[in-house]
């Protein structure tokens, strides 16, 4: 699977948004990851449509939206309609998974299914032929600059093999820097989230880079 970077834009300067979409375009990251939290689902709120909209305007860059909400089948059209690209949502959150899956499709954005650190990578057996990336998450969602859980890993790499030879994407979120990138890598992540690593560099470019070689070609 190629491997993808993408750069979330929870640790940007949202005050100069769109000098920071202009790094990142910059930085040759492959996707903006855009985190939409609802303060019930997780203990934060973060951004939603109208910066979700800003952004697509601003062009360029591939939007990777992570729901965070209780009921992410309310908003998919929404979030589909104002410039996601993909939507991934929470397996733990309260919508029907294959009703939610199929309205992101109808939509025509490309698919994904978080799992909360708590959930076990088993839990993903029904929906490997439904989904285009699996996304374990490597922190407790709801805020940045977390470090990532060892035990992640070895879920990354189980998530992995239950897909076998399905060109699914398997992303990490929270806690991907240059230490970590090679372990999630190896075990079988392509697409590595990354916030507070990316954005408190002076030379994103090469931080980029570093992530995009971490762990070698390993999936
Ligand atoms: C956490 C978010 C992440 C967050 C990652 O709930 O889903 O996308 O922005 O930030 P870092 O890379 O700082 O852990
Ligand atoms: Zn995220």
């Amino acid at each position: 699977m190629e491997r993808k970077i993408a750069a979330s834009i929870l640790s940007a300067d949202l005050l100069h948004l769109g000098d920071e979409l202009g790094r990142v375009r910059a930085s040759g990251a492959d996707w903006l990851h855009f985190d939409v939290m609802d303060g019930i689902f997780v203990d934060n709120i973060s951004f939603g449509i109208p910066v979700l909209k800003a952004c697509a305007g601003a062009g360029g860059l591939y939007l990777d939206v992570h729901l965070m909400i209780q009921d992410p089948l309310r908003y998919v059209d929404v979030f589909a309609g104002n410039g996601a690209d993909r939507i991934t949502f929470h397996l733990e959150s309260v919508s029907d998974p294959f009703r939610t899956l199929d309205a992101i499709h109808r939509a025509g954005v490309q698919a994904g299914l978080a799992l909360r650190p708590a959930t076990p990578a088993r839990a993903v057996l029904p929906f490997l032929d439904a989904v285009d990336m699996l996304l374990v998450m490597t922190v407790e969602p709801g805020f940045g600059g977390q470090g990532y859980i060892p035990e992640m890993t070895q879920k990354v790499r189980e998530v992995r093999a239950l897909l076998g030879d399905r060109p699914v994407d398997v992303q990490v979120d929270g806690g991907i820097d240059a230490a970590t990138a090679p372990e999630a890598a190896r075990a079988g992540a392509n697409v590595l989230v990354s916030g507070s690593y990316l954005f408190r560099q002076t030379d994103m470019k090469s931080a980029v880079d570093i992530l995009r070689r971490a762990g070698g070609d390993a999936v």
